[in-house]
């Protein structure tokens, strides 16, 4: 968990099938897209204007999170350096990499945060604890 850096993430451009007026189509598909496979979709919505979502880091567990509808602001930080993307269209996508506290916030009206992730829901790879955070990335 130590190594990774906010430098590791970026944002990743997933394209769009727009080409008639039916409307447009992002895809994602494991083996091409990302670099994990895809074991759990979530998705939050209805976040109340002023709300955070996040705060908390995984230990393991790689993310990428779509605006699927609307926007919102994620802050990635590796204990050292912080760097906040501005999400607000349905095809791209952040790929957030371990060991990396997040906060999500700046919802609009309507937004759906969409995450696609690497692992079954497992409480034990989360650290809820910032300090904690930051020790573990000076210390291992
Ligand atoms: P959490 O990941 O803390 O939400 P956020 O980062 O959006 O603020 O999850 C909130 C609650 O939902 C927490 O009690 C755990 C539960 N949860 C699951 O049961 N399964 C899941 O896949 C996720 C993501 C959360």
């Amino acid at each position: 968990m130590k190594a990774s850096t906010v430098y590791d993430c970026s944002v990743i451009e997933l394209g769009s099938f727009a080409s008639d007026r039916r409307g447009n189509m992002s895809v994602v598909e494991n083996g091409k897209t990302l670099p994990f496979d895809v074991k759990r979709v979530y998705y939050v919505y209805d976040v109340p204007g002023g709300e955070e979502r996040g705060g908390h880091a995984h230990r393991s567990l790689y993310q990428l999170i779509i605006a699927v509808s609307g926007s919102f602001s994620v802050t990635l930080d590796d204990g050292h350096i912080k760097r906040t993307f501005l999400l607000n269209r349905p095809y791209r996508g952040l790929l957030v990499v371990p060991g990396l506290w997040r906060t999500i916030e700046d919802f609009s009206s309507g937004a759906v945060c969409l995450v696609l992730a690497s692992s079954e829901y497992d409480e034990d790879d989360y650290i809820r604890d910032y300090d904690s955070f930051v020790n573990l990335k000076i210390n291992g």
